[in-house]
C-alpha cells in the first residue's frame, strides 16, 4: 500500500556521517509513494554526493543558497511551500542550535524559517555532543515549538565509542513519517490486541506451545497506534519485538491471558483477538522435571477457557474481532464462529495455503461480518492486512 502517495516530503541532510543512512530513508519514502526533495548543507555534501539523492528522488538537490543564477531568491520559498513535512536527518548539533535560535545562514536554515510545514528532526552525533547542556536545551526549545524529535539510538558511533547518538534506523524514521500522515481515525479509542501463542507447562522445563510468531497481532497493534488509538497488547510467546508506544503485557498461559484480557475488557472499545490460544492445558503440571523412565508417557489435558467466547457473552459496548485459522471449509467455519462467540467480524484464513498463516510475513485472509458478507483479500503483507483490519474496526466503532 502506498501510504505516502501525494505527500511532499522535504528532507534536510546536515553534515554527519549518518548522512549515508538517509539514502535508505529516501529510497523507502519513494517506495511508499512520497514525492521527495532533498536539501543538503555544504558539510553534508562532503559525506554523500548530492547526485546520489538526485538519482533516487529524480529531483534536483539544492546545497547552496546562491548557486548559479537560477532564481535563488525564490528557491527557498518554493521548497518551503513544497513541503507537507520537513525532516532533518541527520540533524547535527550545529543545525539544532541554529534552528532553535532562528539563524538562517544557508539554504536549509532559511527554509526552516520560511516554511509553515511541521518539522521533524532526527539527531545524530557523538554522545557528549548530544548530552551537552547546549544541545539538550536546543532540543527542548525545538520540542516546545512543536518539532517532533526522532530520538537518537544507543550503539556504536563513527568516532569509535559506544553510546547514545546513532541516527534512528531508516525503518523507524519512515514509520514516524507514515504515522504523521495517517488519519487519526482511532483517536480517543482504546483497543486491546492479543497476539502470539500461549504456552502450557508440562513440568518446570517443558511446555506445549504452537507455531504462532505474533507477527500478525503485533502489526495490528502497530497499525492501531499509528491511527491514533491507545493500544494494549497482551502477548503470549512471540518471535518479534514489542512495538513502541503500546501498553505491553506479557503472559504465558491461556489462563494468564484470560485474566489480563478481562482486567482491561470494560475500559476498551474493541478487542482484536489474534492470539493462538492453546485449547488444552496439562491437568497435573509436574512440580519436578519428568524423568525419562517409562517407554511411554501420557499427559492428561483439560480444556482451557475460550477467552473470546467469554468476551462475547459479556459484551456491552465492545467491538469483538476474532481470528479463524483453518485448513478446510474456512468461510463456513468462520461464519459459525461469529455466531458462537458473538463477534462483530472475523478474519479467516486457510493456513494450509502457501504465504498464509504462521511465521510467514504475508497472509491471505477473508474478512467476514455478522451479516455473513465476505471480503476476500489477496495475498498481502501482515502489515497491510493489519491496516485493513484496523480501518474496518475504525468504521465500526
Ligand atoms: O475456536 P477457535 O479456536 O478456532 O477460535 C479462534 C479465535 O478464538 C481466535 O480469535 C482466538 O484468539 C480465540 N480463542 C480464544 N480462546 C481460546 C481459543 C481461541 O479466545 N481458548
Amino acid at each position: 500500500m502506498n501510504e505516502l502517495t501525494g505527500k511532499n516530503i522535504l528532507i534536510g541532510v546536515t553534515g554527519g556521517i549518518a548522512a549515508y543512512k538517509v539514502v535508505e530513508v529516501v529510497s523507502r519514502l519513494k517506495k511508499l509513494g512520497a514525492e521527495v526533495r532533498v536539501v543538503m548543507t555544504r558539510a553534508a555534501a562532503e559525506f554523500v554526493a548530492p547526485r546520489t539523492f538526485q538519482e533516487i528522488t529524480k529531483n534536483p538537490v539544492s546545497v547552496e543558497m546562491f548557486a548559479g543564477t537560477v532564481n535563488f531568491h525564490v528557491e527557498h520559498i518554493a521548497l518551503a511551500n513544497f513541503a507537507d513535512v520537513l525532516l532533518i536527518a541527520p540533524a547535527t548539533a550545529n543545525f539544532l542550535a541554529k534552528a532553535a535560535h532562528g539563524i538562517a545562514d544557508d539554504l536549509l536554515t532559511t527554509i526552516v524559517l520560511a516554511t509553515t510545514a511541521p518539522m521533524m528532526v532526527a539527531p545524530s552525533m557523538n554522545t557528549r555532543m548530544l548530552e551537552h547542556p547546549a544541545t539538550q536545551a536546543n532540543l527542548k526549545i525545538l520540542e516546545n515549538r512543536g518539532v517532533k524529535i526522532i530520538d537518537a539510538e544507543i550503539g556504536l558511533l563513527a568516532c569509535g565509542t559506544s553510546g547514545k547518538g546513532r541516527l534512528s534506523e531508516p525503518e523507524n524514521i519512515c514509520a514516524e513519517i507514515v504515522k504523521f500522515f495517517a488519519p487519526k481515525i482511532l483517536e480517543g479509542k482504546k483497543i486491546l490486541v492479543t497476539a502470539g501463542g500461549t504456552i502450557e507447562p508440562i513440568d518446570p522445563v517443558r511446555f506445549i506451545g504452537n507455531r504462532s510468531s505474533g507477527k500478525m497481532g503485533y502489526e495490528i497493534a502497530k497499525a492501531a497506534q499509528i491511527y491514533g488509538a491507545e493500544v494494549i497488547l497482551i502477548s503470549g510467546n512471540a518471535a518479534v519485538d514489542a512495538p513502541d508506544n503500546v501498553k505491553f503485557v506479557k503472559v504465558e498461559t491461556a489462563e494468564q491471558m484470560r485474566a489480563a484480557v478481562l482486567a482491561e475488557y470494560e475500559t476498551v472499545d474493541a478487542v482484536i483477538m489474534s492470539a493462538a490460544v492453546s485449547d488444552y492445558r496439562v491437568k497435573n503440571v509436574a512440580a519436578q522435571k519428568i524423568k525419562k523412565s517409562n517407554e511411554t508417557l501420557t499427559l492428561e489435558l483439560v480444556k482451557n477457557p475460550d477467552i473470546l467466547k467469554e468476551l462475547g457473552q459479556h459484551k456491552s459496548h465492545q467491538l469483538l474481532v476474532g481470528f479463524a485459522a483453518e485448513t478446510e471449509n474456512v468461510i463456513e467455519y468462520a461464519r459459525g464462529k461469529i455466531a458462537e462467540k458473538n463477534l462483530d467480524f472475523i478474519v479467516a484464513n486457510d493456513v494450509s495455503q502457501e504465504g498464509a498463516g504462521f511465521s510467514v510475513d504475508t497472509n491471505i485472509a477473508s474478512l467476514i461480518n455478522r451479516a455473513g458478507d465476505v471480503e476476500n483479500l489477496p495475498k498481502m503483507s501482515k502489515a497491510e492486512l493489519a491496516e485493513r483490519i484496523i480501518r474496518r474496526v475504525a468504521e465500526s466503532i
